[in-house]
């Protein structure tokens, strides 16, 4: 079945759904994006998404071309005229399309935001495969620019990441930075070491996860010590778990990393017990 997608202000089979090539998303990846879970058809921290799409927005001085109310209708409409249970709404918002090729950015009056937003269905979002089992992650140069914790579309590096660990025998990579991780390709990286649950402070070096907001606040109020800090590889070698937190996979616990087995090799229990109630919490919180 054709999607129904959201380009520009209009709702269209998503085989009709076109886009300029003079598009600055296209030419020169500048625009930013959410990726927004949806659960029993509802969304997800929805005004976590939408706070940050204001600061990426703000951070490249594009303009936010919706108000909330609106960013929502669309979002439900979506979510409605698709039927997504489960799953994710993916949006875009890019600087826009002028006539021709040019660095300097376009006069904001003349060249307006292209907004692009689509569904993706997963029905194993909840009982996931992968949840169960555990993820194997390799660890790789964290080469990516200065402004990680702008959500920007330049997604090459990590999806050449996800490769070399594919080819690796892996699920996915972490990034590091002087020896210290910085985060996964598309999520947050943690560590659990003697009950204390360790991950990178927030700065530019990474994206401020809104999952990562929200599973540190849950582990916090079930009395489960956090340190927001910097570990490096080998800390998180001999660690007694480890998981990454994203909208899209939720708490996912890793059980191997660089070839070295955590613990038993198998998702541990204070992973297990934050990926139970991040899905309640937020699924009670729901919109
Ligand atoms: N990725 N770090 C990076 C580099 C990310 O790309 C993401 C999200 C996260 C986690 O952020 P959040 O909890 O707000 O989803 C951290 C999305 C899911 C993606 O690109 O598909």
């Amino acid at each position: 079945m054709s999607r129904i997608v959201y380009v520009n202000g209009t709702y269209l089979p998503e085989g009709e759904a076109t886009v300029s090539i003079f598009d600055r998303g296209f030419l020169m990846a500048d625009g930013v994006y959410e990726v927004t879970t949806v659960l029993d058809g509802k969304l997800i921290d929805f005004d976590g998404h939408l706070t940050r799409l204001q600061r990426s927005l703000d951070e490249l001085d594009i303009a936010n071309p919706m108000s909330r109310d609106e960013w929502l209708e669309v979002h439900r409409q979506l979510v409605a005229q698709n039927g997504v249970d489960q799953g994710m709404i993916y949006l875009q918002v890019t600087r826009g399309a002028p006539g021709d090729r040019d660095f300097i950015f376009p006069d904001p009056e003349t060249t307006t935001p292209t907004v692009v937003l689509f569904t993706q269905s997963n029905p194993t979002l909840i009982d996931s495969p992968k949840a169960a089992k555990g993820i194997k992650v390799i660890t790789i140069d964290d080469i990516r620019w200065g402004r990680r914790d702008i959500k920007t579309v330049q997604l090459l590096y990590p999806s050449m990441g996800k490769m070399m660990a594919i080819k690796a025998g892996a699920d996915d990579a972490w990034l590091t930075q002087d020896g210290e991780v910085t985060e996964g390709t598309s999520n947050n990286a943690y560590i659990i070491k003697n009950g204390r649950i360790i991950t990178r402070a927030l700065s530019n070096d990474i994206l401020h996860g809104i999952t990562r907001a929200a599973v540190l606040r849950f582990a916090r109020e079930a009395q489960m010590p956090v340190e927001e800090r910097s570990f490096t590889v080998d800390e998180a070698k001999t660690a007694d778990e480890a998981f990454v937190t994203s909208a899209s996979t939720f708490v996912m616990p890793v059980v191997e990393i660089d070839g070295a087995r955590l613990g038993e090799g198998k998702p541990g229990p204070m992973a297990l017990r934050l990926r139970e109630i991040y899905i309640e919490e937020s699924r009670k919180a729901a919109v």
